[in-house]
Parts: structure tokens; C-alpha cells; sequence
């Protein structure tokens, strides 16, 4: 399990939760993602992907040629694989080197960063990971 260890847990009523929560937030994840002006990236990856919904959504607005979950609880990226059958989930912890992408020209993370520790630590793991020029699209009510 991650050392930053996710509030809310992993199970049914907190996957529901998150499926609520994308349903809520969709429309202004959609926005953000839409004013990022990226089109058929190489690769995007949706940091703590959780269930997908987040991932779905990036797949479905920004259309890379292909999209990666990263997630650190193992039945989150269960449902995230049925949920974006069209993306690769890899189970890691996000906040430890090395990422197991590379060359990476999105980064979105939504609703994660005020999980976790030690953010310049982690922002310098995810700048590792990065392609020359990327963008990094951060949703957070925090
Ligand atoms: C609030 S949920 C958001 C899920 C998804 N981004 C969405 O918007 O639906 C935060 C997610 O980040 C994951 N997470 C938290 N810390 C993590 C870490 N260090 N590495 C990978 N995933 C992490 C949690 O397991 C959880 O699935």
C-alpha cells in the first residue's frame, strides 16, 4: 500500500462515492481538460485513477494514443480496467520513484494531491516521468 494512505478507502461505498463525485464534477473536469488546448497526445496519464471515471473522461476528451491509470489500491484498478477497457492500469504507489511510464505529455490528477505528503518530492517523481513540454492538469476543491 501507498505511504500516503488514501482517506476514504477502497470499498463498495467509497467506490460509489467516487462514481457520485465524477458525476458531479464531470462537467468542469471536462472544461479543464478541454481549455488544455492537447490533442492525440502520445501518452496521458491519469495519476490515482481510483475507479477510472477520471480516466475515462481523459481518454474521451483529450483521445492519446494511449492512456495510463496509475493507482495504489489493487480493486480500484480492477474496476478501472472494466471501466476503460481501452486503457492500460498499472498498480504503484505515485509517489515513489520511479514512475513506471515515461515520456509522458499529459498528467492529470484530479481530487489526489490533497492526499498526499511531501508534494515537492512528488511533483520532481512526476517531472521525471515527463516529455519535453508536458502539462501537468491538476482538479482539486482544495
Ligand atoms: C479521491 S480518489 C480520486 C480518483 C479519481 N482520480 C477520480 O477523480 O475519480 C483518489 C485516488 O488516489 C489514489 N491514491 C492515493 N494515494 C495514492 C498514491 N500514493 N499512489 C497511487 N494512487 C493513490 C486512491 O487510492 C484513490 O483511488
Amino acid at each position: 500500500m501507498a505511504e500516503n494512505r488514501y482517506t476514504f478507502g477502497d470499498n463498495t461505498r467509497a467506490s460509489a462515492r467516487l462514481r457520485r463525485l465524477a458525476e458531479v464534477y464531470e462537467p468542469e473536469t471536462r472544461a479543464l481538460l478541454e481549455r488544455c488546448g492537447v490533442h492525440a497526445p502520445a501518452l496521458a496519464v491519469d495519476l490515482g485513477c481510483g475507479p477510472g471515471w477520471s480516466t475515462r473522461l481523459l481518454r474521451s476528451v483529450l483521445a492519446p494514443v494511449r492512456t495510463v491509470g496509475l493507482e495504489a489500491s489493487e480493486r480500484y484498478a480492477e474496476e478501472a480496467r472494466k471501466n476503460v477497457p481501452e486503457g492500460d492500469v498499472i498498480v504503484c504507489d505515485v509517489t515513489r520513484p520511479p514512475l513506471p511510464v515515461e515520456n509522458v505529455e499529459v498528467f492529470f490528477c484530479r481530487f489526489l494531491l490533497t492526499h498526499l505528503r511531501d508534494l515537492p518530492r512528488v511533483l520532481a517523481t512526476w517531472a521525471a516521468a515527463a516529455a519535453p513540454g508536458a502539462q501537468l492538469l491538476v482538479h482539486e476543491t482544495d
